[in-house]
């Protein structure tokens, strides 16, 4: 049996040293190491032999097993150099390449985040809501019932069914408030839609950032000193804001905050809307929720929002807000950072 185990590595190894190609090797892997292979007939062939040379002989069919399969695997590798480098042959390395283009964040997303980061160090939290809307979540809640004027400076699109496309983003802040018992720290980002003619400086869908704050105590105090850090963050510290009173039917009092900031060509800018939130919209809610988590007597709040598209417009100095709708790369591109 010696002399045969002897004889079957040199043919295996022969084999494997003459053959020529991969294919060739695959057959000589089945002939001497498959199940039917004269490798493995031979293992069986141990069972007949004395206790005494089993050992002997097992020592050797190992030795011969690892050399053959040492060698097999050697040239196979061998094989698939050759086969690699026959295909990269053809390739001519000195060939200018085909650059891909590189993605970029759209600019009102690198605004939001921004803005985003910024009130997260102040502690508020994220909150979304659904852009198809109730009319009680978008005005009868934020104190404007129906008839309301407000409800014509804000007209938009209704569904058949009644709802509607929501034209601020406060409809979060109500469905915040509607979840949740204060102390409460939101900021709503999303889109926000109104019945506008589409042209240079109007869009049907636009970008909102809107906030809401409450707990016990807070004041007006509270409102100026977190808008002023925010726009000072945002804009640069030289920043300067200006608080116009106003009306919204949901706070009061209200204001309209005027910014003038380098970043903005230092002319003020009319930026964002804000003030207390109305006892009246604390009544909705409380009545909706059925509980005193919101009762005016003992909490109270402030809320705020802006818009993002003339934001971006003025810090680009792009003059036509649908370039942030068009998709057009040579505008696109210029954010790629
Ligand atoms: N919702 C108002 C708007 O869309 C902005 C605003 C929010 C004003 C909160 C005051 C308080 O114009």
């Amino acid at each position: 049996m010696k002399l045969e185990l002897f004889q079957l590595q040199k043919e295996a190894l022969t084999a494997v040293e003459t053959s020529l190609e991969a294919t060739a090797l695959k057959e000589i892997r089945i002939r001497y190491l498959g199940k039917e292979g004269a490798i493995s007939r031979l293992s069986e062939g141990m069972r007949h032999l004395s206790k005494e040379e089993r050992p002997i002989m097992g020592k050797l069919l190992n030795e011969l097993r690892l050399s053959f399969t040492q060698a097999l695997e050697a040239k196979e590798s061998h094989f698939r150099e050759l086969a690699d480098a026959a295909a990269f042959s053809s390739l001519d390395t000195t060939l200018p390449g085909i650059t891909s283009l590189r993605g970029s964040m759209h600019p009102l997303t690198i605004l939001t985040d921004r803005a985003v980061q910024i009130f997260r160090r102040l502690g508020f939290a994220i909150a979304q809501g659904p852009d198809i809307e109730t009319q009680w979540h978008c005005f009868d809640a934020l104190n404007t019932p129906e008839h309301h004027p407000a409800r014509n400076d804000q007209d938009t699109f209704y569904l058949p069914d009644g709802r509607l496309l929501r034209t601020h983003t406060s409809t979060i802040q109500i469905r915040a408030m509607e979840n949740a018992a204060p102390p409460l720290r939101i900021i709503a980002p999303g889109s926000a839609y109104r019945r506008d003619e589409v042209d240079a400086t109007h869009l049907a869908q636009f970008t909102q950032m809107e906030g809401l704050y409450v707990a016990e105590g807070v004041s007006l105090a509270d409102l100026k000193g977190t808008l002023e850090f925010f726009f000072r963050e945002f804009f640069g510290p030289e920043t300067e804001c200006r608080f116009r009173p106003h009306f919204f039917p949901f706070t009061e009092p209200s204001y309209e905050i005027d910014v003038r900031s380098c970043s903005l060509n230092g002319k003020w800018m009319e930026l964002a809307g804000c003030g207390m939130v109305d006892p009246a919209v604390f009544e909705a809610i409380s009545k909706r929720r059925g509980d005193a988590a919101y009762d005016p007597e003992g909490v109270s709040g402030f809320a705020f929002g802006f818009g993002l598209d003339r934001l971006v417009m003025s810090l680009t100095g792009i003059a036509d807000i649908r370039m942030l709708t068009e998709n057009d790369l040579r505008f696109l591109q210029r954010f790629i950072s």
